[in-house]
């Protein structure tokens, strides 16, 4: 996707779509929706406005075809909602309705005027993400695919060239990461195996000058990574452990930030084998795993003064003879032992190691994103991701990382209570805590493995597919998470 900003003034700009949000000011005296403080654009929805069609309601669109006063060929107004809650986050997904609202239409360029109320700067932004989340559509394999992409998109903003030229590259970096990883989990696990994962990270890191290493089952073994081993000993597949380094020079030696990932490529329960129904989704259990490629991806080229080291635990969960079994006793790196209740609680097993693994590499502070419990899905559903911390200092941080990603999460806790749940008779732990606060005790198992390290855990087991297409996004893989990670990694690179 081109990306531009121009100066001219919203009703000179020649454009085949000039797009303008439309706000709801819900107030008593001025019920009137607001368009922008441009006057033409103004007076060109003036009377669509006074009729009462336009409202500025969320995503509502309004097409004007040779818009009055303006050398644009449409007006395409789109709703923001109520005035006094729009944002940065509400814009993103405005900018991707318009997107979204182009590509049936065989329109290929559309100009973007911004709203007031936020610097060009941070308008500039949110309107690349959300134009290039909402330009990806998921029907890679559709032999009459039509590749309706919206081709270029120019932002109208006026104000400091150098820094608005940043704003746009850097979002453009953070949208196609995002996209990146969507493309990774839109996969069907025939063409996403671990090896193959491994290899379009080693291909991605060698395009932005990152190291990164694919070990296999010899190197499991040799580290001693029983957890991990265990759920990859059952398929014929071979395991990947991806290691993904970015150390850019004159980055402090500490800290180092460790982004693990589950990249569980195709998850059928194992012997404690999953249903039949949708069990085809479970293709995209690997979503952690690639939320931590876009993420060093973005990074890579972002260039923040601080270490970074992902690493991906890729395989597939399988039952076959070779298979583990439930009631088994796996050690895992750490030397802790675990007993296996349920072969299908696999993500929280190759997350031990991957934790463990990052901590023995150096890392001093820890993410880790997994889809991993359907319990999640229950208490939260599909409108925020799971965040779980040990230390309040690392959540404060990533709050403040999640606010400028504009991505939702919610904390769920993780007493001392809870870890009754998650004792074995026969070993150290076992891999399920029972029918109640699934999602918790599956985070403090991951807890035992990050020790003392600061530590946050998402789990996206409920947001990193889109149930249903929005005005915003296509149905399909959302890319949740990387953009706040890559936020967060920034953060830690401003000491
Ligand atoms: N990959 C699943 C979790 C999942 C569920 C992801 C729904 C996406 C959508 C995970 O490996 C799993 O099977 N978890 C079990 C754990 C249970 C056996 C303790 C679950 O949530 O049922
Ligand atoms: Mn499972
Ligand atoms: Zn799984």
């Amino acid at each position: 996707m081109k990306i531009t900003f121009s100066p001219t003034p919203a009703a000179q700009l020649e454009t085949e779509c000039l797009v303008a949000v439309v706000l709801d000011r819900g107030d008593k005296d001025k019920t009137e929706p607001f368009v922008s403080a441009d006057k033409p654009l103004q007076q060109a929805a003036a009377e669509l406005i006074a009729s009462g069609d336009v409202t500025g309601k969320n995503f509502e669109a309004t097409w004007l075809h040779k818009p009055n006063g303006l050398k644009a060929k449409r007006l395409l107004l789109l709703g923001g909602g109520k005035a006094n809650k729009f944002s940065g986050s509400e814009l993103r997904k405005v900018a991707g309705a318009a997107v979204r609202s182009l590509k049936p239409r065989s329109l290929r360029s559309l100009a973007f005027v911004l709203p007031e109320g936020l610097s060009a700067q941070d308008g500039a932004r949110a309107v690349v993400e959300g134009a290039i989340v909402g330009n990806f559509d998921p029907d890679t394999y559709k032999s009459d695919r039509k590749d309706q992409n919206v081709e270029s998109v120019t932002v109208v903003a006026a104000g400091d060239q150098a820094a608005l030229q940043r704003a746009l590259d850097e979002a453009r970096t953070l949208g196609e990461s995002q996209n990146f990883t969507r493309e990774l989990v839109n996969e069907p696990s025939n063409r996403m195996t671990p090896t193959i994962l491994g290899n379009r990270a080693q291909a991605m890191a060698k395009e932005v000058g990152l190291k990164c290493e694919v070990y296999g089952a010899d190197k499991l073994k040799a580290l001693k990574m029983g957890a991990f081993w265990g759920v990859a000993q059952g398929s014929d597949e071979p395991p990947a452990l991806i290691v993904m380094r970015y150390e850019p020079a004159g980055a402090p030696e500490k800290p180092v930030l460790g982004l693990v990932g589950k990249g569980v490529t195709f998850d059928t329960g194992g012997i404690s084998i999953k249903p039949a129904d949708g069990m085809e989704k479970m293709k995209y259990d690997m979503a952690g795993g690639a939320t931590m490629i876009g993420a060093m991806r973005a990074i890579a080229l972002l260039k923040p003064k601080v270490k970074v080291i992902g690493i991906v635990c890729a395989t597939e969960n399988m039952p076959s003879g070779k298979a583990q079994k439930p009631g088994d006793v796996q050690t895992a790196m750490s030397g802790k032992t675990i007993e296996v209740i349920n072969t299908d609680a696999e993500g929280r097993m190759v997350l031990a190691d991957g934790l463990c693994y990052a901590r023995q590499l150096g890392c001093t502070h820890l993410v880790d994103a997994a889809t991993l419990t359907g319990a999640v899905v229950v208490a939260l559903g599909h409108a925020n991701a799971g965040i779980f911390a040990n230390d309040e200092g690392i959540y404060q941080r990533f709050t403040k990382a999640l606010d400028r990603a504009g991505e939702k999460m919610w904390r769920l806790p993780l007493d001392d209570e809870y870890k009754e749940q998650i004792k074995s008779s026969i070993a150290d732990i076992m891999n399920t805590g029972g029918r109640w606060g699934g999602a918790i005790t599956a985070a403090m198992f991951l807890k035992e493995f990050a020790e003392d390290t600061p530590w946050i855990h998402l789990d996206i087991a409920g947001t990193a597919w889109m149930e249903d297409n929005k005005p915003w996004i296509a149905k399909g893989p959302s890319g949740i998470a990387v953009r706040s990670l890559v936020e967060f990694a920034r953060e830690f690179g401003v000491n």
